[in-house]
């Protein structure tokens, strides 16, 4: 006997089963009583379609929406010792054992540095009008400062001057984890040197592709480098400091943006657009009513207060200092005026939503609600399914912080892909949630919150961090052995939604 027919839960299959056809007879006496009512002479057509009908109204995005997709350096450039190239952070965590799945690392990853041509032309082939890179500072900066790397730069003229005459957008992400190992040898993140030497490295960047590249991000994710780089350890460097190391890391992660926007705007030809690319915690109202959508947008503020709150106000929070106390970071007024240089435009990872309730009894007017452990994940443990957050970061960060032009820079999930023997990759669980979470961005962009586009992460499976190449979240399958390149399922949707620019 299945040991988990307990007496209740047959009770309550047999309840379900009553439930079904209780509904199915149901829908047979309605039918049954429209067409009893149905007046004398109408037509029968008509009597069918007085029947409900699942209709599929367009539900377009504005003319001109981007849609791109997004990669990191690290995660699929490969040939980590080609052309000069100095050694960043990840290759020392991931050459060292324990630190990610199976020890995988990102040697190789997807041979993008060698196979950029025929990933273009995946790109093409989905119809994207817009794709988010980032650059390899070792590549360009061997030692984080000094010397150039003339042929670092020569792969992304390459690769720029390619995905240019395929007529897609490039934007740029200058940040995105692989820090110059030569620098972490130096303090890393944990020394002021590291966001001047950053910002040194965004001005030069800028100067040289600025021709071609109108949207420079200074960095990717603040809170994931500096959290689980310096205070989980479960990333690159590999660190657990304490509150007051952390908060001073984090300090110095938003000084690096402020001065490289900075660099940026004193380098870059005009009309160079600066942002970066935020994870906030994506607050996100518990229920849709004014007390629990106020509760979040306090949330929003205070949850994300050392990164995203402070670079769009230019200033701590009261409650955050209070916080951290004795372990609040050092900065100086010149610090703060750089941190809260005015952008052009804030780029959302969005993910996942951490739901908020109102709370009066916290001084803080909210409390963030406890995940029940049934809540849905994706094939990640930490990608909880909340399609709503891409309503509400959208929404709530363009009033909070005022924002007149928001592109969603990573959104996508992981699945169990399996390629089967008839050759494809059949995602549907990625399909549900890119489309449960496209409903929602639609949904933002129909109230006239200004996103103006959106890159799904990602292109291809990849190197991903500590899970190494466990988790896939492309919409291409790769084959790790021999790269060769298969668009799942996800891909075909993708290319619909772009087709109609609107939602499928
Ligand atoms: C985002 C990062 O946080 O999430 C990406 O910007 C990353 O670089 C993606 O690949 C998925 O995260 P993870 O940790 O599951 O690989």
């Amino acid at each position: 006997m299945d040991a988990g027919l307990t007496p209740e839960r047959t009770e309550g299959m047999t309840k379900r089963m009553a439930g079904r056809i209780s509904r199915r007879k149901f829908g047979q006496l309605l039918g049954a009583a429209a067409g009893a009512a149905a007046l004398p002479g109408m037509p029968k057509a008509t009597i069918a379609q007085a029947e409900p009908e699942i209709t599929n109204a367009p539900r377009r995005f504005p003319e001109g929406f981007l849609w791109g997709s997004a990669t990191a350096s690290y995660q699929v450039e490969g040939a980590v010792h080609e052309d000069g190239r100095g050694p960043s952070i990840w290759d020392t965590f991931s050459h060292t054992p324990g630190k990610t799945h199976d020890g995988d690392t990102g040697d190789v990853a997807d041979d993008h540095y060698h196979r950029y041509k025929e990933d273009i032309g995946l790109m093409s082939d989905l119809g994207l009008t817009t794709y988010r890179f980032s650059i390899a500072w070792s590549r360009i900066f061997p030692q984080g400062v000094g010397a150039r790397n003339p042929k670092g730069f020569d792969f992304y003229d390459r690769m720029l001057d390619t995905l240019l005459e395929a007529k897609i957008t490039p934007y740029c992400t200058l940040y995105h984890w692989d820090l110059p190992q030569a620098l972490e040898d130096k303090g890393g993140w944990q020394s002021r040197d590291t966001a001047k030497a950053f910002a040194d490295y965004a001005g030069v960047v800028a100067e040289h592709l600025s021709d071609r590249v109108k949207y420079f991000m200074t960095v990717n994710e603040l809170r994931s480098y500096v959290n689980a780089g310096y205070e989980s350890g479960i990333h690159a460097p590999g660190l657990k400091l304490d509150r007051k190391g952390v908060a001073q890391v984090a300090h110095y992660a938003v000084l690096g943006h402020g001065l490289a926007v900075e660099a940026i705007r004193a380098h870059a030809k005009p009309g160079t657009k600066v942002g970066f690319a935020d994870n906030p915690q994506a607050a996100t109202p518990v229920i849709e009513t004014p007390e629990h959508i106020a509760a979040a947008e306090r949330a929003m503020r205070e949850e994300n207060a050392m990164y995203g709150n402070v670079i769009f106000e230019g200033r701590y929070t009261d409650a955050y200092l209070k916080k951290l106390g004795p372990d609040a970071p050092h900065f100086t007024p010149e610090e703060m005026k750089a941190i809260g240089s005015p952008l052009d435009f804030l780029g959302l990872n969005v993910y996942t939503g951490d739901f908020v309730r109102a709370d009066e009894s916290s001084p803080v007017g909210y409390a963030m609600v406890k995940r029940p452990a049934s809540s849905p994940h994706m094939y990640s443990d930490w990608l909880f399914v909340a399609p709503e957050s891409l309503y509400w970061a959208p929404k709530i960060t363009a009033k909070i912080w005022k924002l007149k032009e928001i592109y969603i820079t990573e959104n996508g999930c992981s699945s169990a892909d399996v390629l089967t023997p008839d050759g494809h990759v059949y995602d549907s669980d990625r399909i549900m949630y890119l489309r449960n979470y496209m409903t929602q961005l639609h949904r933002a962009v129909s109230e006239g919150v200004p996103v103006k586009g959106y890159f799904l992460w990602s292109l291809l499976d990849n190197f991903e961090w500590a899970d190494g190449y466990l988790k896939r979240f492309g919409i291409t399958y790769v084959d790790f052995m021999t790269q060769k390149r298969t668009p799942k399922l996800s891909s075909s949707y993708y290319k619909e939604v772009i087709r109609r620019n609107g939602l499928v």
